[in-house]
């Protein structure tokens, strides 16, 4: 088994020892080499090593705590601070994702062959994520086209629909109505397929906190939070647009593609502006959340304020 190795965000980034204690699914990655030396050593023995990713911004980090203690996670309740007391109550080991549809290999993956079998290493990618509010977050993830590309998508893949998990007995606030749960997203095929959208499984040099969408989430950088489903079990293929969770809910309100976009205003509220989480300082949102040499192409032909 191909010994996985955790990244590390460099200098003053690392994360206090007791983060770095990893769970069993990674010292299940690790294979028997990692658990004889103890997996601790081995993260330590990473330290330095990874480089930001080349699309990384370098804004100042927002500092992990404010990362994990000021979320959205509507299945631990609806407050920003209810995924940090609550989440606690997931279990994310063992972890499977189904991947069907559209593909010409449908299957099941465990975290196990997610956290050996993609190159996790030098990957830190330090992205700025917005929704009203930003956080930069160094993450540690891999492209999710890296994943499909394992279940060979047909070629009338147009779509790709994500599921989390639905169970009320983890996740207390899917008894509410707040959502028709599970919480579903979805993306187009050619933005699934873009180096940028990534499957992140760590932060912070550690593996991701049950509030972050642990053990996988989706990273969508140019797009507004919301499309970043956390701690997904089903990935379908899809040849028809699927129908996410915030667009069943308030259509009008939540599109489909929901890129960042200053200029479209939200029914509610303006969206020119966003507060940084780091600084409590509210600064000018940019275009495809300051994405677009590397995005704005897929969207040429499109009119985006009728397709927000
Ligand atoms: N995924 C699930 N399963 N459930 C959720 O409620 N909230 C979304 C997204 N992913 C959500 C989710 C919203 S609204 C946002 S803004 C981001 O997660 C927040 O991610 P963060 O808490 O890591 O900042």
């Amino acid at each position: 088994m191909p010994r996985y190795r955790f990244p590390e965000p460099p200098g003053r980034l690392i994360t206090p020892r007791e983060y770095l204690m990893p769970r069993r699914t990674l010292l299940a990655g690790l294979g028997a080499a990692g658990l004889a030396m103890g997996a601790p050593q081995l993260l330590r023995a990473k330290t330095l090593s990874a480089q930001p990713w080349p699309d990384s911004t370098d804004e100042t980090l927002t500092s992990r705590e404010v990362a994990t203690g000021y979320n959205n996670f509507f299945e631990f309740g609806t407050s920003k601070s209810d995924p940090a007391a609550q989440a606690h109550r997931l279990q994310t080991d063992p972890w499977t994702i189904a991947v069907s549809g559209r593909v010409h290999a449908p299957g099941e993956i465990g975290m196990e062959d997610i956290l050996s079998g993609f190159d996790l290493e030098e990957r830190i990618y330090r992205l700025r994520c917005v929704e009203g509010w930003s956080k930069v977050i160094p993450w540690i993830g891999f492209p999710l086209k890296d994943l499909l590309a394992r279940f060979d998508p047909t070629s009338d893949a147009r779509y790709v629909e994500f599921e989390t998990l639905h169970d009320p007995e983890q996740m207390p606030n899917q008894t509410g109505d707040d959502i028709d749960w599970p919480y579903r997203e979805g993306l187009r095929m050619d933005e699934a397929m873009h180096p940028l959208t990534l499957l992140a499984v760590g932060m912070y040099g550690e593996m991701l906190p049950n509030q972050c969408g642990a053990p996988i989430r989706l990273v969508v950088p140019w797009k507004y939070g919301f499309k970043s489903i956390k701690s997904i079990v089903h990935i379908r293929v899809a040849s028809e647009r699927p129908v996410s969770s915030w667009e069943a809910r308030a259509p009008r309100e939540y599109g489909f593609y929901a890129n960042v976009n200053p200029e479209v205003r939200h029914p509610r509220w303006h969206q020119a502006t966003e507060r940084r989480l780091h600084d409590g300082g509210r600064i000018a949102t940019a275009k495809f959340n300051g994405y677009g040499e590397q995005v704005a192409h897929l969207y040429d032909d499109m009119d985006l304020f009728e397709h927000f």
